[in-house]
């Protein structure tokens, strides 16, 4: 399967299907990346998918007149390497009806906490503020709310009293990446059906 990740920022989740898939090769993880976009330059998530050689592509709110020209300039830029599935990587951007209609269904999302609490940009922020006791990650697929699709793994990270955004925010990655990847190799090798807010792999 094709996958194209998308990233803004560190990119470490982005690594790790890097790293999985070069361990295991494509055929037997399931997917190959051919291509990594983002919505701003100059972050290391495009610099580690130069070093392992992938195609990237930029695609800037404030280079578009309006948001609905960029989320369909992000559309055409990933529809033009035919991904199976898109994956968002620490992907800091809504995307709106056009990207939607292209990948709805098959756009998977990774977010540090625990859907349905603690949805939006500060999950690990908010998780914390909030007194929780435990958080952790959510990988679920992207439909038109703020992380609001159906969900497909989680994984759960306790918070410790000493705890502060990034410390917390750290533990919360360790977590996600393996999921991440796990979740990807597995909708990529088996195939999967979404069945209203149940996502069905065999
Ligand atoms: C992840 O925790 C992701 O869920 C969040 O931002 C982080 C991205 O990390 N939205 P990286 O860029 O993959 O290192």
């Amino acid at each position: 399967k094709r996958l194209v990740v998308l990233v803004s920022g560190s990119g470490t989740n982005l690594q790790a299907l890097l790293d999985e898939i070069a361990a295991r090769g494509a055929d037997a993880y399931g997917a190959e990346i051919v291509a990594v976009g983002a919505d701003r330059t100059g972050i290391v998530g495009l610099e580690r998918a130069e070093r392992a050689g992938l195609p990237t592509f930029v695609c800037r709110v404030k280079d578009h007149a309006t948001r609905e020209e960029w989320d369909r300039a992000l559309a055409e830029a990933t529809a033009a390497y035919e991904p199976d599935l898109v994956v968002s990587a620490g992907f800091m951007k809504i995307v709106g009806k056009e990207f939607l209609a292209h990948f709805g269904g098959r756009f998977v999302n990774t977010h540090p906490a625990l859907l349905p609490s603690f949805p939006g940009a500060h999950g690990v922020r908010d998780a914390l503020a909030y007194g929780a006791k435990v958080t952790g990650c959510t990988v679920h697929f992207v439909d038109d709310g703020v992380d609001t699709g159906p969900i497909i793994a989680q994984g759960v990270v306790e918070i410790r009293d000493e705890d502060d955004e990034s410390a917390l925010h750290e533990r919360i990655k360790e977590v996600e990446r393996t999921l991440l990847v796990d979740v990807v190799g597995r909708l990529a090798r088996n195939g999967f059906s979404i069945e209203g807010r149940k996502v069905v792999t065999p």
